[in-house]
């Protein structure tokens, strides 16, 4: 499964870096050209190398990324509660919602049995989806209340399902498309990397993760994880 991501993220790495090593020729051209007049502009060619610095550091970051991303795929499994990693995670983003005038709302079951994961993946997945939501809420108009709802409940599947909602920008029909493909993103200071990245390490817990969206109206990620087995407390 993992491989399979690997492929998407190669070519999605390949358009990426291609973005800033075209800017980067571009710049140096001009470069070049503003050296040559007989009195170059020192000013012009400054700022100029100052651009090509910064596309040099995103095909870096780009990289940088990838790598972090091969690297740290070992799964560490412990039993945990479900609810209590939702309370880590959220804890990490307390600041921003209260920034944003957010209003968080819980509905956690309470008889939820243990779940055998690596709860520090488990935490980015909540994390990233938490963060997505404050993004999609951040620029509402300052009427419209802002409101992000999780919710936790054991399913008859014997999963435990998590849902993030918010009431943000949501999402058209062709962008619900794209936005679980590597690199996909419509934030300008996104890498697109939050979605696949959950959808893989849920995947590996043997669980799934989809949405439902509507533009203007909001978004709803959720996500399902297996209740510990039995066979489990043999490992
Ligand atoms: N809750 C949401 N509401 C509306 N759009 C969303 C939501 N979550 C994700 N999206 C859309 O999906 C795109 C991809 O999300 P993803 O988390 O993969 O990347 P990102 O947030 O843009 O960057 P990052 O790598 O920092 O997570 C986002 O850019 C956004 O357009
Ligand atoms: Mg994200």
């Amino acid at each position: 499964m993992r491989l399979g991501l690997m492929g998407e993220l190669a070519s999605g790495i390949a358009h990426e870096v291609n973005q800033p090593l075209t800017a980067i020729v571009n710049y140096t051209q001009a470069c070049l050209r503003f050296i040559q007049a007989e009195k170059p502009d020192l000013s012009k060619l400054s700022s100029i190398l100052q651009k090509t610095h910064d596309q040099a550091l995103k095909a870096g970051q780009i990289i940088h990324h990838m790598r972090e991303f091969v690297r740290s795929k070992k799964i560490h499994r412990s039993t945990a509660d479900m609810n209590a990693l939702i309370e880590n995670a959220v804890s990490l983003s307390v600041t921003d919602l209260k920034q944003y005038n957010i209003l968080l709302t819980f509905n956690l079951a309470d008889d939820l049995p243990a779940i055998y994961v690596d709860s520090v993946q488990i935490e980015q997945v909540i994390l990233n989806l938490v963060r997505n939501s404050i993004d999609a809420l951040k620029n509402l108009p300052h009427n419209k209340p802002r409101k992000l709802f999780i919710q936790t409940l054991l399913n008859d599947d014997h999963f435990i399902e998590v849902k993030v909602k918010d009431n943000g920008i949501g999402l058209g029909q062709s962008s619900q498309k794209k936005i679980l493909t590597p690199f996909y993103t419509t934030k300008s200071s996104g890498m697109g990397m939050g979605l696949s990245i959950s959808q893989s390490i849920i995947k590996s817990h043997d669980g799934a993760l989809y949405f439902a969206s509507k533009p203007g109206k909001g978004s709803t990620f959720y996500f399902t994880i297996p209740v510990r087995r039995k066979s489990d407390d043999a490992q």
